[in-house]
């Protein structure tokens, strides 16, 4: 045993020996010139290590619209500034939300940023080039020197995520993190059979079948902060269970427990079911309330807003017009879940409670008359 492990351990001895022999300073007094042969770059211009790069973002989290155009903003410079242009490479990459919220807790997260980081773009002087589903939809602003905001457009609800602008030059590398969010708004949805029916998979099927996704902790909790009050637990794209709750009551966690999100943890993802908190993008399109002569039953309403070259609207896209959009309307009109609903955003007499929000009236029997919203 002791035989074999010998020679093992005299290459590690090896390894370990202080390497001032070949070359290298043994120390350093964090101010050191490298031989000077090697400091000419292409502009003739001699540089030292202390020169520092720069890498900033006055933004550090931006929210768009879908289908519109943003702006993540990145500048860099050289301090002390430098009189030449230097060649300086850069690269935007992207760690999708999916892949955050795919995580099990935070201390994964520096380990995933850099193994699912993927590519969007990469410039060094006037070249670029784009990756994914971002080629064709991307370039960098460079609206002054040293500009590298990049603008997406397009926009589209898979793009958030945490964006890395990374600027390199062979003398240094360095990077800051820009969060891009969608505006919209939070929404709960329950099934049609009744509370408390979905585990994490249906929860997720059931909002993206409303034109929404499962919202995050910070979705939800920015609805709290604008008076979501909501006494039913539902799934978060985390894989935990929550609940928001402005005013505390019996029943909600207690009279005793201040306001705020209650929550449940992370709960087992294929036998624990329970509501859904969705979170709708803004929508680029419309909704409206379809004039028709007379009410309808859910088929003649689908086929009406069809009829109009339109889609009956989805839950999703209600709230989001509401929301967003101010669509302020005291008609029960049928939507494509089979759910009948309507959006009140200055609230008043006979149109529901006396605070804004979307009325629901449920599920009901299909053969039952009423009018429609549409989305176009
Ligand atoms: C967004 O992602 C979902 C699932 O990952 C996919 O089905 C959908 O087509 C994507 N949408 C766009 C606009 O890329
Ligand atoms: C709605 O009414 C049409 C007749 O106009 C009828 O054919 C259809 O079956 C009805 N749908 C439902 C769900 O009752």
């Amino acid at each position: 045993m002791l035989g074999l492990l010998r020679p093992l351990l005299a290459a590690c001895l090896y390894l370990l020996l202080p390497s001032s022999s070949h070359g290298v300073p043994a120390y350093s007094n964090g101010f050191y010139y490298q031989d000077i042969s090697s400091n000419r770059n292409g502009n003739g211009e001699i540089y030292f290590n202390g020169v520092r790069l720069h890498v900033e973002s006055p933004e550090l989290s931006v929210s768009a619209t879908r289908g519109s155009s943003v702006t993540l903003p990145c500048h860099y410079r050289y301090e002390p500034e430098l009189n030449a242009p230097r060649r300086t490479r850069v690269k935007w990459s992207w760690l999708p939300s999916d892949a955050i919220n795919g995580l099990d807790s935070e201390q994964h997260i520096s380990a995933a940023l850099i193994t699912k980081e993927t590519d969007v773009m990469v410039a060094m002087g006037n070249r670029h080039r784009s990756y994914g589903v971002f080629r064709g939809r991307v370039r960098l602003r460079r609206s002054t020197p040293g500009d590298m905001s990049l603008v997406i457009n397009e926009l589209n609800a898979n793009d958030t995520g945490r964006y890395r602008c990374e600027v390199i030059d062979g003398l240094e590398d360095e990077s800051v993190t820009v969060e891009l969010e969608m505006r919209g708004v939070v929404f709960p949805y329950f099934s049609q059979t009744g509370r408390y029916h979905f585990n994490f998979l249906a929860a997720q099927q059931v909002c993206e079948e409303q034109d929404a996704k499962l919202a995050t902790f910070e979705q939800l909790f920015s609805a709290w902060e604008e008076g979501l009050d909501w006494c039913n637990a539902g799934w978060l794209a985390d894989g935990t269970v929550q609940y928001p709750i402005t005013s505390p009551r019996e029943g909600c966690g207690g009279n005793d427990l201040s306001p705020g999100l209650r929550s449940y943890g992370q709960r087992d993802r294929l036998l624990d079911r329970f509501d859904a908190f969705c979170f709708s993008a803004s929508i680029k399109g419309t909704v409206y309330f379809l004039k028709h002569p007379s009410k309808l039953n859910f088929t003649e309403a689908a086929q009406a807003c069809a009829d109009e070259g339109s889609h009956i609207a989805k839950v999703g896209q209600l709230y989001a017009a509401w929301r967003l959009m101010g669509l302020d309307r005291c008609d029960a009109g049928w939507l494509a879940d089979g759910s009948v609903r309507y959006p009140i955003t200055s609230a008043r007499a006979n149109c529901g409670s006396l605070e804004p929000g979307v009325r629901n009236f449920g599920f009901p029997p299909q053969d039952q008359k009423f009018g429609v919203y549409c989305y176009h």
